[in-house]
């Protein structure tokens, strides 16, 4: 039990990694915030949990919206009395170069995947700094650290969220908040087995999987266990890491690139 009396406040957890995390830190005795824009998913993660013995509560947020993420920080102090722990892992990608993404893509899709993660630490904080602690942890992606086809929104908003994840832990060291993050690599999520059922899946597969050094997907609960590493007192010296899980993808330099036109940028 590492989170024994621990309050945490987990974003995009009614789906995937996030609903794995909610689950995880729930076993590990923590009281959990299943705080999604999708309620009826949020309820649904609370239902398993709570039918499981553990502690959990639905919460509607919109990351990207400053009022409703200030409205979250506050109903969980004012229900529960601290904050112990916030997981910004709400967010999403989509597909384009810099030229075919069109201006207000872009802009939707920071406004989750960076300013999700901007506004989530700056309401936290200021409640982690009054109590004397706490533990944040980001979900940015292995894209952070290496260029992919075709998703040049996403790998951007990506590398935001671990440059943010280090300059906030260098500011906030000294009131004892932790911050750091994860660093996926492709994980069997419910959009990736979506995709992979359909008709090019079987070659979506061998390329995905074989991008990473373990050739296989990662399971969602193998990024939760990363997390509640990052957000337990076991990680009490961690602080401004981006934590790499991802089946040695980054690792590997003879990575076979997925780019169709790779080939015709010939020297
Ligand atoms: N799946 C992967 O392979 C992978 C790899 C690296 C990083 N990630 C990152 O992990 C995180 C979780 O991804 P996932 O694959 O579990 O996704 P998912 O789609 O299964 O779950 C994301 C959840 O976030 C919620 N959400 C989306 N926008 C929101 C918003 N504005 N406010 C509140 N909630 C919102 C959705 O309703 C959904 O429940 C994301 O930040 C994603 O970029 C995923």
């Amino acid at each position: 039990m590492r989170l024994e009396g621990k309050i945490a406040i987990i974003t995009g957890g009614g789906s995937g990694i996030g609903h794995e995390a909610c689950k995880l830190f729930a076993r590990e005795g923590a009281t959990v915030i299943v705080a999604d824009r999708d309620l009826a998913a949020a309820e649904r993660v609370v239902a398993e949990i709570t039918g499981q013995g553990g502690k959990a509560v639905a919460h509607q947020v919109d990351v990207s919206k400053d009022a409703e993420v200030a409205a979250m920080i506050a109903k969980t102090v004012a229900d529960h009395g601290r904050l112990d722990i916030l997981v910004n892992n709400a967010g999403y990608g989509i597909a384009g170069t810099v030229v075919s993404t069109s201006e207000a893509d872009w802009n939707a899709l920071m406004a989750v995947n960076v300013n999700g993660v901007f506004l989530g630490c700056k309401h936290a904080i200021p409640v982690m700094e009054k109590q004397g602690g706490g533990a944040i942890v980001n979900t940015a992606s292995a894209v952070a650290n290496v260029g992919i086809f075709d998703r040049a929104a996403y790998v951007a908003s990506k590398g935001a969220v671990a440059a943010l994840t280090r300059a906030m832990a260098v500011d906030h060291v000294g009131a004892g908040i932790r911050i750091n993050a994860v660093a996926p690599g492709t994980i069997a999520t419910p959009y990736f087995k979506k995709i992979l059922s359909g008709p090019d899946g079987a070659e979506l597969r061998a390329g995905l999987e074989g991008r990473q050094a373990m050739e296989r997907l990662g399971q969602p609960v193998e990024i939760a266990q990363a997390m509640l590493w990052l957000a337990s007192g076991d990680a009490s010296f961690c602080t401004g890491s981006v934590m790499v899980v991802d089946g040695g993808w980054t690792a590997r330099g003879d990575r076979k690139p997925m780019n169709p036109r790779a080939s015709e940028n010939k020297a």
